[in-house]
């Protein structure tokens, strides 16, 4: 019987400003139910010029990291498409605002949305290897389209961080994974650019096709099907997109069994709880949509098995599972209560005063500066100095 690996807990972090989506809408003179209906959404965070994925990922992992499991912390796997360095990676600024131990080992991990479900793999491997310890696996990103753009109301930033163990009590990850790389250009970003190119309707088709072939992949492998999942998880680039996700994963279903009937109580619904309200987080959003399921959905879910998909443009998809162990309980309520105050703390700002933030550029030649303060609690990004990020607890 092999040894259960998996997810013992798990934070969130956004920033501490929102953009309601029906202001953008009536900015851009567009129906709001077009976001609200037609894309789910109703609220983006902000990033404000003090923040970045760095001290996103502080500020959800200081949440995680007791005295009991710091020590036991021994890898660093950093999720991100929104690198602040060419070379460092942004997982030593947290071990050092943190205080981690020095015996550890950091690296960052690219693979547009998908890196972070890379890390949870690379972290099973690694524990089997390393029982006593720990992995730390941060996914910290700000998804920016631009502005007066199609993708402008999909973006959103957030940091995701969770540990791996032998004792998971969140969701213990089974062996079995689906697959599927393809080399399409249906989003990237140049080293150039701060924003995403996007070609918004193509990326959705290539989501749906990944997904339908790391399911046959992954229902071969496990020869598990639908029906033995009791919820599913799916990376939210906006929360219609997971729900069109698991229509085309009901359909395949359907296809293969004709006489199934089609059980409502799995559709993603509260696995999108914060992702409504938080937006894109790219690395972090499947892991959003966890926590958002575990934490919000009234059901006991205590033993039951979770179908997850990771979508990475570029592109990687990824189907796995996992079982919620019962200790899950313990950890529910003050989860929810912690995200539910992060989320409806934020400050709605106006659309003007998005476009500000938005807009508000750091030199990029390394000449010294200082950002302004905005986050008023936690971790933020101080400014440069020395061709050095510099940040601070406040
Ligand atoms: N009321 C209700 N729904 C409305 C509406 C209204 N007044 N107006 C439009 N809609 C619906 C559309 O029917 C559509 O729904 P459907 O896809 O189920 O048909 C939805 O709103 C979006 O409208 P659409 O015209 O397709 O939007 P768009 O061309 O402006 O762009 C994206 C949508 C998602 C392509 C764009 O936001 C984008 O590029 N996002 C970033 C990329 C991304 O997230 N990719 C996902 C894969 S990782």
């Amino acid at each position: 019987m092999p040894l259960s690996i998996g997810i013992e807990s798990l934070s969130l972090y956004t920033p501490r400003f929102s953009l309601p989506l029906h202001s953008l809408a009536e900015a851009r003179g567009i129906d709001p139910n077009k976001y609200i209906i037609g894309l789910g959404q109703e609220e983006m965070s902000v990033m404000p010029p003090d923040e970045d994925i760095v001290s996103m990922a502080a500020n959800a992992a200081s949440k995680i990291i007791t005295p009991e499991v710091k020590d036991s912390i021994k890898l660093i796997m950093f999720a991100t498409e929104s690198g602040v360095d060419q070379s460092k990676a942004a997982g030593l600024w947290v071990h050092h605002l943190l205080d981690l131990p020095k015996k550890c080992r950091i690296i960052e991990l690219k693979q547009a949305c998908y890196s972070a479900t890379c890390a949870l793999t690379l972290a099973r491997s690694y524990l089997s290897l390393h029982p006593d310890e720990r992995v730390l696996v941060i996914a910290s990103d700000n998804a920016r389209y631009g502005l007066n753009t199609p993708g402008e109301p999909t973006q959103g930033c957030a940091a995701a961080a969770f540990l791996v163990s032998h004792t998971p009590r969140l969701l213990e990850i089974e062996p079995e994974q689906g697959y599927h790389s393809e080399h399409i250009m249906d989003f990237w970003r140049p080293n150039y650019l701060s924003e995403a190119i996007v070609d918004g309707k193509y990326s959705t088709r290539a989501y749906l096709s990944t997904l339908a072939s790391s399911w046959d992949d992954y229902a071969m492998k496990s020869k598990r099907g639908f029906h033995d999942h009791s919820r599913f998880c799916y990376h939210v680039p906006f929360s219609k997109m997971a729900e069109k996700a698991h229509e085309r994963l009901v359909k395949i279903n359907s296809e293969q069994n004709p006489s199934d009937t089609l059980d409502i109580s799995k559709s993603p619904s509260h696995s999108l709880t914060y992702s409504k309200k938080i937006g894109n987080g790219y690395t972090a959003s499947l892991y959003i949509s966890l926590a958002s399921l575990l934490e919000n959905d009234p059901h006991d879910l205590s033993l039951q098995r979770l179908g997850l998909f990771s979508y990475g443009s570029g592109c990687v998809g990824e189907f796995f599972s996992g079982i919620v162990p019962k200790e899950y309980t313990l950890l529910k309520d003050k989860n929810r209560l912690a995200h539910e105050d992060l989320i409806s703390s934020r400050k709605a700002l106006s659309c003007s005063e998005y476009e500000q933030l938005f807009s508000h550029s750091t030199p990029t030649n390394g000449s010294e500066y200082m950002t302004p303060v905005l986050t008023e609690q936690g971790f933020r990004f101080k400014g440069v100095k020395n061709h050095e990020r510099l940040y601070e607890h406040v």
